[in-house]
């Protein structure tokens, strides 16, 4: 039952729990808005500089990968965007990763146990979805980037049976404010480091934390047709390689999402 009143973000509160970093974001909290990645968006045509930051209490029009719907209730979710800037010289190859990487390391800072990535993006605890990942670039520059963080707080009471089974939810802890301080801070640290060299500096980070090391998946594509093979690993810049009958196929992100091959015995 969802009876407890919302925990939601507040500008103070996130400001007072970044300390000193708060310096490095302009964080702006909104009740109600279409996509926080659509808004910010506009601000990054707009000259928002690097570090702007929109959290929306309830998105009505929330966005995720390959043209899907977000659906988020009002307090069940937290939804927040991240602008970022990046040198023209940094690889972005892999950028989503790295953010999966960042959010992974700032809920385990704060005692939630048992993360793991699903490539690309997705997050997951014991096995389900626990939150998403959507990284746009601002189509004038190709080094500006919209990372849009989609967290279960906990499951809407209206939820359809078989999307309830597929998803996980964080619970009351931690506070919003604070996991909201951490995640920002989690990643500045990871975008700081991607700047310099690109995916490579999160790369065994993200293996670490892999659902799905050497399983037998099943890959859809958006312009291929599906394959299954073993999963491998990811490269240098974060492409996804699988063995399919005794070859290995590359897969970049954004082109594919994974579903574990049930009965494998690997
Ligand atoms: C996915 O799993 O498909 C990615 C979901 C990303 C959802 C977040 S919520 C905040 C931001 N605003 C959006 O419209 N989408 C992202």
């Amino acid at each position: 039952m969802n009876s407890s009143p919302p925990d939601m973000p507040g500008i103070a509160g996130i400001a007072a729990a970044l300390g000193p970093l708060a310096a490095r974001f302009d964080v702006d909290v909104v009740d109600e808005c279409d996509s926080t990645n659509s808004q910010l968006l506009a601000r990054a045509e707009a000259g928002a500089p690097s570090g702007t930051v929109l959290v929306a209490r309830h998105q009505t029009a929330g966005r995720g990968r390959r043209g899907r719907t977000w659906h988020s209730a009002s307090g069940d979710s937290l939804t927040f965007s991240l602008l970022w800037r990046f040198p023209a010289a940094c690889p972005m190859w892999g950028l989503s990763l790295a953010a999966g990487v960042a959010v992974a390391r700032a809920l385990e800072a704060t005692g939630v146990a048992g993360i793991r990535l699903k490539w690309p993006n997705d997050l997951l605890r014991d096995g389900r979805k626990l939150g998403g990942i959507l990284v746009e670039l601002v189509p004038s520059s190709r080094w500006t980037a919209v990372v849009g963080i989609g967290l279960n707080r906990r499951l809407p009471e209206a939820m359809p049976p078989e999307v309830a089974e597929l998803a996980a939810a964080l619970g009351p802890e931690p506070p919003a404010d604070a996991l909201l301080a951490r995640l920002l801070a989690e990643l500045l640290g990871t975008f700081e480091a991607f700047a310099q060299a690109g995916f490579p500096t999160v790369r065994e980070a993200w293996l670490a934390r892999n659902a799905h090391a050497g399983a037998m998946v099943r890959v859809l594509s958006d312009f291929e047709p599906a394959l299954e093979g073993r999963f491998i690993d990811v490269d240098g810049e974060g492409a996804l390689r699988v063995a399919v009958a005794g070859q290995i196929r590359r897969l970049i992100s954004g082109e594919v999402s994974l579903r574990p091959v049930t009965g494998d015995r690997a």
